[in-house]
């Protein structure tokens, strides 16, 4: 088991490569390798999602209320049983990308409180988007859980930046990503259309200076 010394990062997959080996591996190698690990924060475990979520997730979002702020339909079970199925190729349907879907499951209870979605380039540039449960929210989920999935996409993967959209209404989700140390660089207009109206949109990025880092190293646990 490998642990970041910063908080919350902790890997328990002795398969899953080293930090390091990243640094001497050709993007396509690591794409072509690419397995998705777990990961974990103090109250949550992220599992990378199988087919065998399709259930509790058809219920996950089946129970959220219909947002304002995101055209969120909730899926049939048939619907999430396909989408699990394509989640756990870990590709975009083209092959050029990283997708990957965490749930994230509360370790107490043992329900599931959140996804969480990242899609990544072969340029290692990394999109990221969020949905906590709705009676899991204004508790620090997503602070917690997107805390672990930023470590791990600048630490392991060695993203050089992390971008969000988020329409301009949406103050949780954007005191969220500023927590997360993303900064507002764009505003979009009339980006979709539902709830009767047409929706603006900011871009929050956060970008990640490589360059001359050092890996945080990590230690045997
Ligand atoms: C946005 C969302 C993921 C936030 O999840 P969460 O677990 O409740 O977030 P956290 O508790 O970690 O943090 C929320 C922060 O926003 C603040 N907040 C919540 N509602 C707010 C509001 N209406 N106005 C201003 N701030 C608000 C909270 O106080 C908290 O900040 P703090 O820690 O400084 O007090 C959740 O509301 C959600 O799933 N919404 C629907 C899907 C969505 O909008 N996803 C984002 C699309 S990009």
């Amino acid at each position: 088991m490998f642990e970041n010394k910063e908080p919350n990062l902790i890997y328990n997959q002795e398969r899953f490569i080293k930090p390091n080996d990243f640094q001497n591996l050709l993007p396509d190698e690591v794409f072509d390798n690419y397995e998705q690990p777990e990961l974990f924060s103090s109250r949550f475990v992220l599992e990378p999602i199988t087919d065998s979520h399709k259930l509790e997730l058809y219920h996950f979002f089946s129970e959220l209320e219909r947002h304002h702020f995101i055209p969120l339909e909730p899926p049939t079970l048939e619907q999430q049983e396909k989408r699990c199925a394509r989640w756990v190729t870990r590709r975009s349907p083209d092959g050029e990308e990283l997708w990957l879907n965490w749930a994230a499951r509360d370790k107490q209870n043992r329900e599931i409180v959140a996804h969480i979605q990242s899609r990544m380039t072969r340029d290692r540039s990394a999109s990221i988007g969020y949905v906590v449960g709705q009676k899991y929210q204004k508790k620090r989920v997503a602070t917690e859980c997107l805390e672990v999935v930023f470590l791990y996409l600048e630490k392991i993967l060695q993203v050089k930046e992390i971008k969000a959209w988020s329409d301009v209404r949406n103050k949780a989700s954007h005191r969220v990503a500023k927590k997360l140390g993303m900064v507002q660089v764009e505003l979009n207009k009339s980006v979709d259309f539902f709830n009767g109206t047409t929706t603006d949109e900011y871009v929050f990025s956060k970008v990640i200076n490589q360059s001359g880092s050092t890996l945080t190293p990590f230690v045997t646990k």
